[in-house]
């Protein structure tokens, strides 16, 4: 498969997924989010990746959303598939067994925001600024936003941002909890790196369990939910990571966990 739209790097546990299109501020079109959805699988199957970094080319977005003109006059049925196509990426973003952290380094708009929203941590620079803007080309969110923005924001605040098309700085998406941090521009790569290099130590078999439990928290009824952490906890606990973790905190020195 050949690669056109985004870049991609490997290196000290960490994946780095860059979306390629400066020319239309990272806007989505089909093959980007084939060539996204192919990275995302490399990054999960390969042992040594074990966090993953989704990010823009430049310094004026992270993406700006679908391509509009790959939208443009797309009819019903085409519209449904690429809203189909986008949804599964983000699903597969948000069901990668690894942390997958979005560092957003300008406008996260439309299908950029909602991208976005399936990572598991957002750090975003401080000229970013996010929003559902569809409905100002009389569209609506269609890679999740409808779903997922409410359950960042709660359902007043998401039907505001998505009925105005207004955007927000980053500021006001870390009050809001859409964000998880705000840095300058020129710090937002170390941060991000640093994040994830602290996450790279972590027991993944924890890491993924945990990911997986509060994925499925807003769906799952509370008792549904805790017989899931209980079983989840009880594989834990027969780990090997387990073993060298208790080992480790009383022989008093770094765990070297395995996955395993
Ligand atoms: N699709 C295709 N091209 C885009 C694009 C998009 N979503 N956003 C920006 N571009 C292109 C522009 O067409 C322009 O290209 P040309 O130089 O060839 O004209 C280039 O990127 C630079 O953009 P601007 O000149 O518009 O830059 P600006 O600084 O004046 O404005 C902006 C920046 C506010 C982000 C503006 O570009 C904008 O509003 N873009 C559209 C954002 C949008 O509506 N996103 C939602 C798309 S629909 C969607 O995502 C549906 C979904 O839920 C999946």
């Amino acid at each position: 498969m050949e690669f056109r739209n985004t870049l991609y790097e490997k290196g000290e546990g960490i994946a780095t997924i860059t979306i390629n299109r400066p020319q239309a501020l990272n806007a989505l079109n089909e093959e980007t989010l084939v060539e996204i959805s192919s990275r995302i699988e490399d990054a999960r199957q390969d042992e040594n990746t074990k966090v993953i970094i989704i990010t823009g080319t430049g310094d004026r977005a992270f993406c700006a959303g679908a391509d509009l003109k790959m939208m443009e006059g797309a009819g019903a049925y085409k519209g449904m598939r690429l809203s189909q196509i986008g949804q599964k990426v983000t699903m597969e973003v948000e069901e990668a067994e690894k942390p997958v952290i979005a560092a957003i380094n300008g406008y996260a708009l439309g299908g950029g925001l909602e991208l976005a929203m399936a990572c598991d941590i957002r750090i975003a620079s401080e000229n970013a600024q996010l929003g559902q803007p569809e409905v100002n080309v009389g569209l609506i969110p269609g890679w999740g936003g409808t779903q997922r923005l409410p359950r960042f924001v709660g359902k007043g605040k998401a039907k505001e941002m998505i009925f105005t098309g207004e955007r927000i700085d980053a500021k006001t998406a870390e009050k809001l909890g859409l964000v998880n941090r705000v840095v300058p521009q020129d710090r937002l790569k170390s941060t991000v790196r640093e994040f994830a290099a602290e996450l790279i130590n972590k027991p993944p078999i924890a890491i993924a369990l945990v990911k997986q439990l509060i994925n499925t928290s807003s769906e799952t009824n509370l008792n549904v939910g805790l017989t899931n952490e209980a079983e989840a906890f009880g594989v834990l606990a027969s780990t090997e990571d387990f073993r060298e973790g208790v080992s480790a905190f009383l022989e008093k020195r770094k765990p070297q966990y395995k996955g395993k």
